[in-house]
């Protein structure tokens, strides 16, 4: 089995995670390929929702495709769930995010939510968080001031570089790649992250980080992972 074929599995399970709930809420959706594969298993049962809060522009693009009615977060006070992948997740639920560069609105749509449903195929879990490079997205002009306090923490700091993802955009690997707010994103090597919860509360301290994606405060509350045997759900 591969890999997408194991990210299709685990959108398919959340799927009918989240058609348990009562109907007529609003659901918070993420943003990468697995949740894309979330979303296309959804889009059949796109009715059982009153609406939908995205976590980033590309979300949204492929909410709206598929018919779902996208609402201003701002208009939406509670989420009885919001369903994302991971970069990497602990045993603990504590997540690096920020892979796709929607590191901010995800961490704000989650935050919004009753539970964290994540979803993974499980080369995503490790022990220790960290072997991925941690994303933090930044102020443009605070990129310098920011890597030297990441610097000081043990990390190596690269500047991430455009991607064609944004070619709404235009823009070039040579250029540093935009965040659907104006930022950019530091990739973080080399930090062995023990204790998620201060390492993310440190890093949110330096002036000029708008999101560290350390997703340790808001963390999965439910943890649906694939491998070749299947889908396992773990509560978190
Ligand atoms: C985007 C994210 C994604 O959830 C994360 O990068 C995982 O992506 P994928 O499902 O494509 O592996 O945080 O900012």
């Amino acid at each position: 089995m591969n890999q997408d074929q194991l990210k299709q599995m685990v959108g398919e399970a959340a799927r009918d995670e989240v058609l348990k709930l009562p109907a007529g809420q609003i659901l918070g959706v993420g943003t990468g390929s697995t949740a894309n594969c979330f979303i296309d298993a959804l889009a059949p049962h796109k009715d059982h929702f009153s609406g939908t809060v995205s976590s980033s522009n590309a979300t949204t693009e492929r909410l709206l495709k598929h018919g779902f009615k996208v609402l201003d977060p701002n208009d939406v006070n509670k989420l009885p769930a919001y369903v994302d992948g991971a970069d990497e997740i602990d045993p603990a639920g504590h997540m690096i995010k920020g892979g796709g560069g929607a590191l901010t609105r995800e961490k704000i749509i989650a935050s919004m939510a009753n539970q964290f449903i994540c979803i993974c195929d499980s080369s995503k879990q490790v022990p220790i968080l960290g072997n991925f490079a941690l994303p933090v997205e930044v102020i443009p002009l605070a990129k310098g001031v920011v890597s030297r306090e990441l610097e000081k923490m043990g990390g190596q700091v690269t500047l991430r570089p455009a991607k064609s993802i944004r070619t709404d955009l235009n823009q070039t690997p040579s250029e540093p790649f935009v965040t659907d707010n104006g930022g950019w994103i530091l990739d973080v090597a080399g930090l062995k992250i023990t204790d998620p919860i201060n390492m993310e509360a440190q890093i949110n301290q330096i002036a000029g980080v708008i999101t560290v994606g350390l997703f340790a405060k808001e963390k999965a509350n439910i943890l649906l992972v694939s491998n070749a045997s299947g889908v396992s759900r773990i509560s978190l």
